[in-house]
């Protein structure tokens, strides 16, 4: 069911805001007549209905979360104003619960005097960290993991930076020993640590990457895009922990409201460490600065018209639930990453199935057991097509087959990559479903695999770090 509770709340709000402008006098509404509205409108939500079903605990699939009601409802209570965040001219209020909104968002890495903003995602938000970080150092190179996302390499292309991927470990996390050689040469202008990688969720090793900055003068970039709220949670591993714990010391953060802050999808955030970074982004447009001589969010930013309603949502989602250890926010992350740690149990508990490592946070990659890696690679997709049958959405992988080395035993290494099963367990009702979610899995694992002995994996210990 998709809830709709929150329907008299909206409309309680429309009436408010309508009485902010009531004083203006009475002008022609040219929308088109109800019936006709209606119409097109269920059409609409006829096409709708060919989605996967993102907003229910047994899509356990891709990096999707579905909006937080409030958030859903303020922005579209704000579209009756449709504000524009590129000025204040176009968005007076929005641009100032931007500016709150992110200066909470800032104060998780302990910043108070910073530059940020919102803007349309991940990759616009690290468009912007490596454009500033290729100012600053232009003849040098930008680094990031094999395993960070694609776009820091298609990023330093248009930036036209040159880009140098730096091998991982076989958990995903960059490779500092391989970093601390490469950095030697000196010719390395910014490193892009990922808190979070998008396929597994590995956390590269920010304190390395920090202590090897200090000694060669690169900077550093946290793509923390997926994995930035869990500064919040008391539920990681040691290592992620004290990664976690350090980002406060990076240059530029990116970190995205619309992957695990509850926000629908426009909604990125980048952050400065150092507010001076601002006069790099300065303009003299004569149309866009009549109505202010503030700094406003247009000066700051490489997006021009950005949605004012992304910032109502944000703001009105962390006035609800505050971005604070301990409380309901942070409560729902641990949830979501507690339900990981169930599967990932679960998998390792069960011979039909190897894991590759335990998940650094919420996601959890495995593969069936089989002969060969390309077997297990053809069994890994009728996995996911047999559990998709049964309303259970995962998603699948291409990742590098030596993750897996260490559990693979018998299994005949005949290819260098494996399709793998992935499963983004983001939601906080994921941890009350994990249940059902297994008995699925276990019921498609069957149909393709026939009965099999289920006792636990023979594998070396692999604790959750
Ligand atoms: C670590 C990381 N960085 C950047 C991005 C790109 O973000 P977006 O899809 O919002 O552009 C993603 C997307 O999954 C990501 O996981």
């Amino acid at each position: 069911m998709l809830d709709q509770e929150g329907w008299p709340a909206l409309l309680e709000a429309i009436k408010t805001l309508d009485a902010g402008f009531s004083g203006l006098p009475v002008h022609e509404n040219s929308a088109p007549g109800i019936e006709r509205l209606a119409e097109v409108l269920n059409a609409t939500a006829e096409r709708l209905q060919d989605n996967y079903p993102y907003f229910h605990p047994l899509y356990a699939g891709q990096m999707l979360k579905p909006p937080h009601p409030v958030a859903r409802l303020a922005y579209a209570l704000a579209m009756w104003i449709n504000p524009n965040n590129h000025a204040l001219d176009g968005g007076r209020a929005t641009s100032a619960m931007e500016k709150e909104a992110v200066r909470e968002i800032a104060a998780m890495y302990g910043w108070k005097n910073f530059l940020g903003h919102l803007c349309g995602g991940g990759t616009m938000a690290n468009l912007e960290a490596l454009w500033v970080a290729g100012q600053l150092h232009p003849e040098k190179k930008i680094l990031a993991s094999e395993q960070a996302h694609y776009t820091h390499k298609r990023i330093s292309g248009v930036l036209q930076l040159e880009f140098e991927a730096v091998p991982c470990d076989a958990r995903g996390r960059m490779d500092a020993g391989a970093l601390a050689k490469r950095a030697e040469r000196g010719d390395v202008g910014t490193v892009v640590a990922t808190m979070g990688t998008t396929a597994t969720g590995s956390v590269d090793p920010l304190p390395e990457v920090l202590a090897l900055s200090e000694k060669h003068g690169f900077r550093v970039h946290a793509d923390a895009a997926y994995g930035g709220y869990f500064v919040l949670t008391d539920n990681l591993g040691e290592v992620a922990e004290r990664a976690f714990r350090r980002m406060g010391e990076a240059d530029s953060i990116v970190i995205d409201p619309h992957k695990h802050g509850l926000q629908p999808y426009g909604c990125g955030c980048v952050l400065f460490r150092d507010p001076e970074v601002g006069r790099l982004y300065k303009h003299d447009s004569p149309y866009t600065y009549f109505s202010s001589a503030e700094l406003h969010l247009g000066e700051i930013s490489l997006e021009c018209s950005r949605p004012g309603a992304a910032a109502a949502a944000l703001w009105a989602t962390q006035r609800l639930l505050p971005l604070e250890k301990g409380g309901e926010f942070a409560h729902g992350m641990e949830r979501g990453r507690k339900a990981a740690l169930a599967l990932f149990e679960k998998l390792r508990g069960d011979a039909r199935f190897v894991t590759a490592f335990a998940p650094e946070l919420d996601i959890v990659v495995f593969v069936p057991k089989a002969a060969s890696v390309s077997e297990a690679s053809v069994l890994s997709r009728k996995i996911f097509a047999s559990a998709a049958k049964r309303d259970l959405h995962l998603a699948v992988a291409e990742l590098p087959a030596r993750f897996w080395e260490a559990n693979l035993g018998t299994t005949k290494p005949d290819r260098e990559t494996i399709t793998c099963l992935r499963s983004v367990l983001m939601k906080p009702e994921h941890s009350d479903w994990i249940g059902r979610i297994w008995d699925l899995l276990s019921s498609s694992a069957d149909e393709i695999l026939g009965a099999h002995d289920r006792s636990p994996q023979p594998m070396p210990a692999n604790p959750i770090q």
